[in-house]
Protein backbone atom coordinates (compact mmCIF):
# COMPACT_ATOMS: atom_id res chain seq x y z
CA UNK A 1 0.00 0.00 0.00
CA UNK A 2 1.00 3.72 -1.01
CA UNK A 3 0.89 6.07 1.77
CA UNK A 4 -2.69 7.01 2.68
CA UNK A 5 -3.99 5.77 -0.61
CA UNK A 6 -6.13 2.57 -0.17
CA UNK A 7 -9.19 2.62 -1.92
CA UNK A 8 -8.72 3.63 -6.10
CA UNK A 9 -11.61 4.89 -8.02
CA UNK A 10 -11.44 4.49 -11.85
CA UNK A 11 -13.86 7.07 -13.25
CA UNK A 12 -15.18 5.63 -16.77
CA UNK A 13 -14.80 1.44 -17.01
CA UNK A 14 -14.25 1.06 -20.17
CA UNK A 15 -11.07 -0.59 -21.87
CA UNK A 16 -8.26 1.70 -20.11
CA UNK A 17 -10.42 1.67 -16.60
CA UNK A 18 -11.00 -2.02 -17.01
CA UNK A 19 -7.20 -2.06 -17.16
CA UNK A 20 -6.02 0.18 -13.93
CA UNK A 21 -8.57 -1.69 -12.24
CA UNK A 22 -7.54 -5.15 -13.03
CA UNK A 23 -3.84 -3.54 -12.32
CA UNK A 24 -5.02 -1.84 -8.87
CA UNK A 25 -7.18 -5.39 -7.69
CA UNK A 26 -3.81 -7.41 -8.15
CA UNK A 27 -2.18 -5.56 -6.13
CA UNK A 28 -4.55 -5.71 -3.07
CA UNK A 29 -5.62 -1.94 -3.72
CA UNK A 30 -10.33 -1.76 -3.20
CA UNK A 31 -11.68 -0.75 -6.31
CA UNK A 32 -15.12 1.54 -6.84
CA UNK A 33 -15.11 1.58 -10.97
CA UNK A 34 -17.79 3.68 -11.63
CA UNK A 35 -19.36 4.24 -15.53
CA UNK A 36 -22.97 5.48 -16.54
CA UNK A 37 -23.60 3.30 -18.72
CA UNK A 38 -24.26 0.01 -16.50
CA UNK A 39 -23.77 -2.02 -19.17
CA UNK A 40 -20.10 -2.05 -19.01
CA UNK A 41 -19.93 -3.66 -15.86
CA UNK A 42 -20.49 -7.38 -17.47
CA UNK A 43 -17.36 -6.12 -19.80
CA UNK A 44 -15.22 -5.22 -16.39
CA UNK A 45 -15.84 -7.83 -14.36
CA UNK A 46 -14.88 -10.26 -17.36
CA UNK A 47 -11.80 -8.75 -18.13
CA UNK A 48 -10.75 -8.31 -14.83
CA UNK A 49 -11.61 -12.50 -14.49
CA UNK A 50 -9.68 -13.19 -17.76
CA UNK A 51 -6.50 -11.49 -16.77
CA UNK A 52 -6.71 -13.09 -13.05
CA UNK A 53 -4.12 -15.99 -13.66
CA UNK A 54 -1.74 -13.99 -16.24
CA UNK A 55 -1.70 -11.41 -13.87
CA UNK A 56 -0.75 -14.15 -10.95
CA UNK A 57 2.00 -15.71 -12.80
CA UNK A 58 3.25 -11.87 -13.61
CA UNK A 59 3.06 -10.09 -10.17
CA UNK A 60 3.04 -13.41 -7.83
CA UNK A 61 3.12 -12.47 -4.25
CA UNK A 62 0.93 -9.27 -4.53
CA UNK A 63 -1.56 -10.67 -6.89
CA UNK A 64 -2.36 -13.30 -4.45
CA UNK A 65 -4.97 -10.98 -2.11
CA UNK A 66 -6.82 -9.05 -4.66
CA UNK A 67 -8.65 -5.79 -3.27
CA UNK A 68 -12.35 -5.83 -3.65
CA UNK A 69 -14.32 -4.45 -6.86
CA UNK A 70 -17.46 -2.79 -6.48
CA UNK A 71 -18.97 -1.13 -9.50
CA UNK A 72 -21.48 2.16 -9.41
CA UNK A 73 -22.94 4.45 -12.03
CA UNK A 74 -23.09 6.78 -9.56
CA UNK A 75 -20.07 9.81 -9.81
CA UNK A 76 -20.75 10.72 -6.09
CA UNK A 77 -19.83 7.13 -4.88
CA UNK A 78 -16.36 7.82 -6.06
CA UNK A 79 -16.11 10.41 -2.77
CA UNK A 80 -14.90 7.47 -0.62
CA UNK A 81 -12.02 6.67 -2.98
CA UNK A 82 -8.58 8.28 -1.71
CA UNK A 83 -6.88 8.16 -5.49
CA UNK A 84 -8.88 9.07 -8.95
CA UNK A 85 -8.22 7.65 -12.08
CA UNK A 86 -10.38 9.20 -14.53
CA UNK A 87 -10.79 6.92 -17.91
CA UNK A 88 -13.80 8.90 -19.79
CA UNK A 89 -13.82 9.30 -23.65
CA UNK A 90 -11.36 11.51 -25.13
CA UNK A 91 -13.46 14.33 -25.71
CA UNK A 92 -11.97 17.66 -24.18
CA UNK A 93 -15.21 19.29 -23.43
CA UNK A 94 -16.86 15.83 -21.75
CA UNK A 95 -13.02 15.63 -19.43
CA UNK A 96 -13.26 19.40 -18.17
CA UNK A 97 -16.65 18.84 -17.33
CA UNK A 98 -16.45 15.71 -15.39
CA UNK A 99 -13.10 17.18 -13.69
CA UNK A 100 -15.17 19.46 -12.47
CA UNK A 101 -17.58 17.68 -11.09
CA UNK A 102 -15.52 14.99 -9.77
CA UNK A 103 -13.63 17.76 -7.94
CA UNK A 104 -17.06 18.92 -6.44
CA UNK A 105 -17.72 15.35 -5.32
CA UNK A 106 -14.36 14.82 -3.74
CA UNK A 107 -12.53 15.95 -0.81
CA UNK A 108 -9.80 18.10 -1.52
CA UNK A 109 -7.10 15.37 -0.45
CA UNK A 110 -8.14 13.34 -2.74
CA UNK A 111 -5.74 13.12 -5.78
CA UNK A 112 -7.47 13.23 -8.99
CA UNK A 113 -4.72 11.73 -12.37
CA UNK A 114 -6.49 11.74 -16.01
CA UNK A 115 -5.68 8.75 -18.29
CA UNK A 116 -6.03 11.15 -21.37
CA UNK A 117 -3.85 10.22 -24.34
CA UNK A 118 -3.19 13.92 -25.51
CA UNK A 119 -4.32 16.48 -23.25
CA UNK A 120 -2.49 19.00 -20.98
CA UNK A 121 -3.58 18.92 -17.28
CA UNK A 122 -3.59 23.00 -17.71
CA UNK A 123 -6.58 22.80 -19.92
CA UNK A 124 -8.27 19.81 -18.47
CA UNK A 125 -8.02 21.30 -15.10
CA UNK A 126 -10.47 24.75 -16.31
CA UNK A 127 -13.24 23.83 -14.01
CA UNK A 128 -11.22 21.89 -11.19
CA UNK A 129 -11.82 22.61 -7.45
CA UNK A 130 -8.14 22.28 -5.80
CA UNK A 131 -6.59 21.45 -8.90
CA UNK A 132 -3.52 21.54 -6.55
CA UNK A 133 -4.23 17.53 -6.80
CA UNK A 134 -5.17 17.82 -10.40
CA UNK A 135 -2.67 15.91 -12.67
CA UNK A 136 -2.60 13.23 -15.86
CA UNK A 137 -1.29 9.55 -15.43
CA UNK A 138 -1.12 8.78 -19.02
CA UNK A 139 -0.81 4.51 -18.77
CA UNK A 140 -0.30 1.97 -22.05
CA UNK A 141 -3.02 -0.72 -23.21
CA UNK A 142 -2.84 -2.65 -21.97
CA UNK A 143 -2.65 -0.80 -18.36
CA UNK A 144 -3.10 -4.40 -16.36
CA UNK A 145 0.54 -5.19 -18.07
CA UNK A 146 2.51 -2.30 -19.33
CA UNK A 147 4.71 -0.75 -17.05
CA UNK A 148 5.06 2.82 -18.25
CA UNK A 149 2.97 5.98 -16.99
CA UNK A 150 3.62 9.01 -17.82
CA UNK A 151 2.96 11.72 -14.99
CA UNK A 152 1.87 15.48 -16.04
CA UNK A 153 1.79 17.91 -13.59
CA UNK A 154 -0.24 21.06 -14.31
CA UNK A 155 0.62 24.94 -13.58
CA UNK A 156 -1.29 24.24 -10.07
CA UNK A 157 -0.36 20.76 -9.18
CA UNK A 158 1.72 20.30 -5.66
CA UNK A 159 4.84 18.49 -5.31
CA UNK A 160 3.47 16.57 -2.43
CA UNK A 161 1.12 15.28 -5.23
CA UNK A 162 3.22 14.52 -7.88
CA UNK A 163 5.57 12.42 -5.17
CA UNK A 164 2.50 10.87 -3.93
CA UNK A 165 1.06 9.62 -6.89
CA UNK A 166 4.19 8.39 -8.09
CA UNK A 167 4.62 6.84 -5.09
CA UNK A 168 1.43 5.29 -5.11
CA UNK A 169 2.27 4.04 -9.56
CA UNK A 170 5.20 2.40 -8.17
CA UNK A 171 3.12 0.52 -5.30
CA UNK A 172 1.02 -0.86 -8.54
CA UNK A 173 4.33 -1.97 -9.90
CA UNK A 174 4.23 0.62 -12.79
CA UNK A 175 7.01 2.63 -13.88
CA UNK A 176 6.18 6.32 -13.50
CA UNK A 177 7.85 8.82 -15.55
CA UNK A 178 7.69 12.43 -14.94
CA UNK A 179 7.59 15.13 -17.43
CA UNK A 180 9.50 18.27 -17.28
CA UNK A 181 7.20 20.19 -18.68
CA UNK A 182 4.11 19.68 -20.41
CA UNK A 183 3.35 18.81 -23.88
CA UNK A 184 0.75 17.80 -25.79
CA UNK A 185 0.86 13.62 -26.51
CA UNK A 186 3.61 13.56 -24.03
CA UNK A 187 6.32 11.38 -25.20
CA UNK A 188 4.84 7.64 -26.01
CA UNK A 189 2.51 9.09 -28.13
CA UNK A 190 4.23 11.61 -30.22
CA UNK A 191 7.03 8.67 -30.93
CA UNK A 192 4.52 6.49 -31.76
CA UNK A 193 2.87 9.39 -34.10
CA UNK A 194 6.12 9.41 -35.85
CA UNK A 195 5.99 6.51 -36.39
CA UNK A 196 2.71 5.78 -37.88
CA UNK A 197 3.04 8.90 -40.52
CA UNK A 198 6.17 6.94 -41.66
CA UNK A 199 5.06 3.36 -41.63
CA UNK A 200 2.02 5.05 -43.50
CA UNK A 201 4.08 7.08 -46.23
CA UNK A 202 5.59 3.84 -46.87
CA UNK A 203 2.68 1.77 -47.15
CA UNK A 204 0.19 4.52 -49.48
CA UNK A 205 3.60 5.50 -51.52
CA UNK A 206 3.99 2.25 -52.63
CA UNK A 207 7.44 0.93 -50.78
CA UNK A 208 5.34 -1.80 -48.95
CA UNK A 209 2.76 -3.66 -47.68
CA UNK A 210 1.35 -3.09 -44.14
CA UNK A 211 2.77 -6.48 -43.10
CA UNK A 212 6.25 -5.66 -44.87
CA UNK A 213 6.25 -2.88 -42.33
CA UNK A 214 5.04 -4.50 -39.92
CA UNK A 215 8.23 -6.79 -40.64
CA UNK A 216 10.23 -4.10 -40.71
CA UNK A 217 10.18 -3.15 -36.89
CA UNK A 218 9.24 -6.38 -35.33
CA UNK A 219 12.53 -8.69 -36.64
CA UNK A 220 14.82 -5.31 -36.12
CA UNK A 221 14.67 -1.66 -34.35
CA UNK A 222 11.74 -3.50 -32.48
CA UNK A 223 13.33 -5.88 -30.79
CA UNK A 224 16.16 -3.57 -29.28
CA UNK A 225 13.51 -1.03 -28.53
CA UNK A 226 11.93 -3.47 -26.11
CA UNK A 227 15.04 -2.55 -23.90
CA UNK A 228 17.38 0.30 -25.35
CA UNK A 229 16.00 3.51 -26.39
CA UNK A 230 16.54 5.22 -29.31
CA UNK A 231 19.86 7.55 -28.10
CA UNK A 232 21.31 4.41 -26.24
CA UNK A 233 20.85 2.76 -29.73
CA UNK A 234 23.04 5.96 -31.29
CA UNK A 235 25.00 5.36 -28.95
CA UNK A 236 25.98 2.25 -29.45
CA UNK A 237 26.13 2.76 -32.93
CA UNK A 238 28.56 5.69 -32.88
CA UNK A 239 31.56 3.01 -31.93
CA UNK A 240 34.20 2.88 -29.42
CA UNK A 241 33.42 6.84 -28.13
CA UNK A 242 29.32 6.34 -28.64
CA UNK A 243 27.45 9.27 -29.40
CA UNK A 244 30.64 11.31 -30.04
CA UNK A 245 31.52 9.51 -32.96
CA UNK A 246 27.76 9.59 -33.72
CA UNK A 247 27.66 12.99 -33.75
CA UNK A 248 30.91 12.98 -35.91
CA UNK A 249 30.22 10.39 -38.70
CA UNK A 250 26.49 11.47 -39.22
CA UNK A 251 26.24 15.03 -38.83
CA UNK A 252 23.27 15.01 -41.48
CA UNK A 253 21.41 13.51 -38.71
CA UNK A 254 21.97 16.05 -35.96
CA UNK A 255 21.92 18.97 -38.44
CA UNK A 256 18.16 17.40 -39.46
CA UNK A 257 17.18 17.13 -35.88
CA UNK A 258 18.63 20.66 -34.70
CA UNK A 259 15.47 22.57 -34.62
CA UNK A 260 15.72 26.24 -32.56
CA UNK A 261 19.31 25.50 -32.13
CA UNK A 262 22.71 24.95 -33.93
CA UNK A 263 23.97 21.56 -34.65
CA UNK A 264 27.46 21.92 -32.79
CA UNK A 265 24.68 23.09 -29.52
CA UNK A 266 22.81 19.80 -30.08
CA UNK A 267 25.54 17.38 -30.88
CA UNK A 268 26.92 18.66 -27.60
CA UNK A 269 24.12 18.55 -25.31
CA UNK A 270 23.57 15.16 -26.54
CA UNK A 271 27.10 13.48 -26.32
CA UNK A 272 26.77 14.94 -22.52
CA UNK A 273 23.59 13.74 -22.03
CA UNK A 274 24.41 10.07 -23.56
CA UNK A 275 27.59 9.92 -22.08
CA UNK A 276 25.52 10.30 -18.41
CA UNK A 277 22.96 8.14 -19.42
CA UNK A 278 25.21 5.27 -19.85
CA UNK A 279 27.12 6.12 -16.70
CA UNK A 280 30.13 3.69 -15.74
CA UNK A 281 28.65 1.19 -18.13
CA UNK A 282 31.86 0.62 -20.95
CA UNK A 283 30.83 0.23 -24.58
CA UNK A 284 31.77 -3.63 -24.45
CA UNK A 285 29.57 -3.94 -21.32
CA UNK A 286 26.69 -2.19 -23.29
CA UNK A 287 27.11 -4.85 -26.32
CA UNK A 288 27.05 -7.52 -24.28
CA UNK A 289 24.23 -7.14 -22.44
CA UNK A 290 22.60 -6.10 -25.67
CA UNK A 291 23.68 -9.52 -27.46
CA UNK A 292 22.22 -11.62 -24.83
CA UNK A 293 19.58 -9.77 -23.92
CA UNK A 294 18.75 -10.25 -28.21
CA UNK A 295 19.99 -13.75 -27.75
CA UNK A 296 17.34 -14.51 -24.95
CA UNK A 297 14.58 -12.65 -26.97
CA UNK A 298 14.73 -14.61 -30.03
CA UNK A 299 13.71 -17.49 -27.85
CA UNK A 300 10.83 -16.44 -26.52
CA UNK A 301 9.37 -15.19 -30.15
CA UNK A 302 10.40 -18.58 -30.89
CA UNK A 303 8.28 -20.21 -28.19
CA UNK A 304 5.25 -18.34 -28.96
CA UNK A 305 5.91 -18.45 -32.49
CA UNK A 306 6.04 -14.50 -33.82
CA UNK A 307 7.73 -11.58 -34.71
CA UNK A 308 11.65 -12.50 -35.12
CA UNK A 309 11.09 -16.20 -33.80
CA UNK A 310 9.68 -17.58 -37.12
CA UNK A 311 13.16 -17.41 -39.17
CA UNK A 312 15.04 -20.55 -38.47
CA UNK A 313 17.51 -20.23 -35.54
N1 LIG B 1 -7.39 2.93 -25.77
C1 LIG B 1 -6.11 3.15 -25.52
O1 LIG B 1 -5.21 2.45 -26.05
C2 LIG B 1 -5.68 4.22 -24.54
C3 LIG B 1 -4.38 4.22 -24.02
C4 LIG B 1 -4.02 5.17 -23.06
C5 LIG B 1 -4.96 6.13 -22.65
N2 LIG B 1 -6.22 6.11 -23.18
C6 LIG B 1 -7.18 7.11 -22.71
O2 LIG B 1 -8.03 6.52 -21.74
C7 LIG B 1 -9.32 7.15 -21.77
C8 LIG B 1 -10.38 6.09 -21.96
O3 LIG B 1 -10.19 5.46 -23.20
P1 LIG B 1 -10.81 4.01 -23.50
O4 LIG B 1 -10.04 3.47 -24.67
O5 LIG B 1 -10.90 3.21 -22.26
O6 LIG B 1 -12.29 4.41 -23.98
P2 LIG B 1 -13.60 3.49 -23.89
O7 LIG B 1 -14.56 4.07 -24.87
O8 LIG B 1 -13.26 2.05 -23.99
O9 LIG B 1 -14.14 3.75 -22.40
C9 LIG B 1 -14.67 4.97 -21.98
C10 LIG B 1 -15.74 4.67 -20.93
O10 LIG B 1 -16.13 5.90 -20.35
C11 LIG B 1 -17.54 5.86 -20.14
N3 LIG B 1 -18.05 7.23 -20.02
C12 LIG B 1 -18.73 7.96 -20.95
N4 LIG B 1 -19.01 9.18 -20.42
C13 LIG B 1 -18.51 9.20 -19.16
C14 LIG B 1 -18.52 10.16 -18.12
N5 LIG B 1 -19.07 11.37 -18.29
N6 LIG B 1 -17.95 9.84 -16.94
C15 LIG B 1 -17.37 8.64 -16.75
N7 LIG B 1 -17.34 7.67 -17.72
C16 LIG B 1 -17.90 7.97 -18.91
C17 LIG B 1 -18.08 5.08 -21.33
O11 LIG B 1 -19.37 4.52 -21.01
C18 LIG B 1 -16.99 4.02 -21.51
O12 LIG B 1 -17.28 2.83 -20.79
C19 LIG B 1 -9.25 8.18 -22.90
O13 LIG B 1 -8.91 9.44 -22.37
C20 LIG B 1 -8.12 7.67 -23.77
O14 LIG B 1 -7.48 8.66 -24.54
C21 LIG B 1 -6.61 5.18 -24.11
Amino acid sequence: MSGNIKTVGVAGSGLIGSGWAARCLAHGYDVIAQDPNPAAEAALRATIERVRPLLAKAYGESAKKPGALRFTTDLAALAEADFIQECAPEREDLKIELFGSLSEATGKDTIISSSTSRFVPSLLQTKCRFPERFLVGHPFHPVYLMPLVEVVAGPDTTSSIVDATMDFYRAIGMQPLLLKREIEGFIGNRLQAALWKEAVHCFATGVAGTKEVDDALVHSIGMRWAFMGTFMTYHLAGGPTGMRGFVKHFPKAIADAAVGTSPEELGARLIEECERQAGSRTMAEIEEKRDALLADLLLVFKRHGVGAGQTSL
